[in-house]
């Protein structure tokens, strides 16, 4: 991924809010609504990070992850690249970034959950770091997809 992105990492502002729930649209089956989002968002045990363009006038949102913080653990909700930004490298550089920012946040761990059937985002969390910790079978879809969760060790990325 090229410098002409950056990221961004904010608690509590919607700023963003219209430009990461059309990334919510064209992400997921089940997107969130707007106002699961806000209260998402704004909830304050959770980091946003956003990746955009630099030097437009308007910058571009890329891409968005979602991570809920309780120090010294940490949970990936959320991550998604608009489907015309993706395989460049954005996930990668937003993965990147947070794990550096979470550092300095006293987290230790970082957990999350993926469908076994996402194989773009097990490969990314792969790349970028996280193991396979355990299975939730019958998880997803009236219990027919199964949730692999992953972790990572923050101190690895110091
Ligand atoms: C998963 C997702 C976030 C990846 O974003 P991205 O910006 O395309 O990812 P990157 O370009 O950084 O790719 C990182 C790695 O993921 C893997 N990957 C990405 N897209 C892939 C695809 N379509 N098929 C297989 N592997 C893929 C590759 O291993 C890639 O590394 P490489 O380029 O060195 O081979 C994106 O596909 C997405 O938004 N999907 C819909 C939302 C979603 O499923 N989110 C995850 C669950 S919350």
């Amino acid at each position: 991924m090229t410098s002409v992105y950056q990221v961004s990492h904010f608690f509590n502002n919607l700023a963003n809010l219209k430009e990461i729930a059309a990334l919510e649209q064209t992400s997921f089956a089940n997107p969130w609504s707007c106002e699961s989002l806000s209260a998402e968002i704004l909830n304050p045990l959770n980091l946003t990070s956003i990746i955009s363009s630099k030097s437009a006038t308007r910058p571009e949102i890329l891409g968005y992850s979602l991570t809920r913080i309780i120090s010294p653990e940490a949970e990936l909700l959320r991550v998604a690249v608009k489907p015309e930004g993706r395989k460049q490298g954005a996930a990668t550089k937003i993965l990147a970034e947070l794990l550096q920012k979470l550092i300095p946040l006293q987290v230790e761990k970082v957990y999350l959950e993926v469908s076994e059937k996402n194989l773009p985002a097990i490969a990314l969390y792969r790349k970028a770091g996280f193991s396979n910790l355990s299975y939730r079978p019958n998880y997803y879809d009236n219990g027919t997809i199964g949730a692999l969760i992953f972790e990572t060790v923050i101190s690895t990325y110091i």
